[in-house]
């Protein structure tokens, strides 16, 4: 076990809450560090409720070095899971300096500090976006990479690039990249879950704040694709199994990794369609939609190739789509309005 504590860095958002949950489960002790941009503290008294326990939260920016420095400082790390970054696509594409500056060079400020401190170990979140347009179906982890058509996808790249290199010029690191499918779903308590700013870009946040009321109707980017039904094809996972994902890789790394990578995905593709009628399903509610043109820099069809992280990791996913709706729906009836108490 961890000798030290893992400092999650965006501990305070949706991936990051939900595996501060699963951390504590399996019973590592957390820090976590968040400049709250994109989330609020009532996440993390949310985690406490769940677990039952409490959680080390500080409001610091990845590019307040000094900030960094004093949490090292208190703390002993053994591990840094690395979850704090800008995320939507869109703005990337209007503010690329923002996102270069706050993802790239917010990075590089962590990884100075962690050598600073003699902290070695990370686990990165990446993304399936790094493999652009897929080439062939279903994406091992040797497929290219590095074919991202937007900023936001160009900063998950290069950061793996940089710990790449990292690695190879410093042997002490143990560097873990995961790079997630389409996460989805909310822990099955209801109490926390995704909690987007504004108008969702992303599916199933859309399609949940259509059943919920808030918005009207889905719109279903494209059915001329290649596909069975001619919408989109994703591989969602749910985010508690990608959770559960941080955990195993965690183990892997305790055991001296190098760098490594590896998809976190379940294997299966889903239509748009098929998923707007499963979260029907799952919610009882109906899900209006209409057809519109496609997005752009969207692509046809995009699953994984997850038997590497069963192999070498043990880990698999789990939690089937029924469940994924299930508890998405829990997390925003329960919810309607995100954590804010108004919309
Ligand atoms: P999120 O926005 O909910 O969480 C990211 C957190 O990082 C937020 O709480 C935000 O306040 C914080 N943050 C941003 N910049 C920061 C900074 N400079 N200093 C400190 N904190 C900062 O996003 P998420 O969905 O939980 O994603 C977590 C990570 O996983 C991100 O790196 C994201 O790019 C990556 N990822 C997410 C998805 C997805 O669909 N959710 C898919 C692939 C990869
Ligand atoms: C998007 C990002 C990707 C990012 C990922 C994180 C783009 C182009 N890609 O991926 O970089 O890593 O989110 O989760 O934004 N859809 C609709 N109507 C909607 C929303 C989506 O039909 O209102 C369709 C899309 O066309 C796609 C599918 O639903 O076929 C999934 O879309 P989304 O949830 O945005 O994820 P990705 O496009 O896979």
């Amino acid at each position: 076990m961890a000798s030290g504590s893992i400092l999650v860095t965006g501990g305070a958002g949706y991936v990051g809450t939900h595996t501060v949950v699963e951390l504590l489960d399996a019973g590592y002790d957390v820090i976590v560090m968040d400049n709250l941009h994109n989330a609020s503290m009532e996440s993390i008294k949310r985690v406490e409720e769940i677990t039952g326990k409490t959680v080390a939260t500080y409001s610091v920016d990845l590019l307040d070095k000094d900030g960094l420095r004093d949490l090292f400082k208190k703390h002993k790390i053994y591990c840094v899971m690395h979850f704090a970054g800008l995320k939507a696509v869109g703005e990337s594409c209007q503010k690329p300096l923002m996102y270069y500056k706050n993802n790239i060079g917010g990075t590089v400020n962590l990884l100075e500090v962690m050598k600073e401190f003699g902290v070695y170990n990370m686990i990165f979140s990446s993304s399936a976006t790094v493999y652009g347009s897929p080439k062939y179906l279903p994406i091992d982890e040797k497929h290219p990479v590095g074919g991202c058509t937007n900023p936001y996808g160009k900063t998950k790249y290069f950061i793996e690039e940089i710990l790449t290199d990292l690695c190879t010029a410093e042997k002490e690191w143990n560097v873990v990249l995961l790079r997630y499918f389409n996460p989805v779903g909310a822990h099955i308590s209801g109490k926390i879950g995704e909690d987007p700013q504004g108008i969702p870009n992303n599916l199933m946040p859309y399609i949940s704040q259509v059943a919920v009321g808030r918005l009207k109707e889905l719109t279903v980017h494209g059915n001329d694709y290649d596909t069975p039904d001619g919408t989109g094809v994703r591989d969602y996972i749910h985010v508690v199994d990608l959770a559960q994902g941080h955990v195993a890789a965690l183990k892997r790394l305790e055991k001296g990794c190098g760098c490594k990578v590896y998809n976190l995905g379940t294997g299966k593709g889903y239509s748009v369609i098929e998923m707007a009628k499963a979260f029907e399903k799952g919610s009882g509610k109906p899900i209006p939609y209409k057809i519109a043109g496609r997005r752009t820099g969207d692509i046809a069809s995009c699953y994984a190739d997850a038997k590497l992280a069963q192999e070498e990791l043990g880990w698999t996913a789990k939690l089937d789509l029924a469940r994924m709706c299930e508890d998405l729906w829990r997390w925003q009836s329960n919810n309607p309005t995100g954590f804010r108490k108004d919309s």
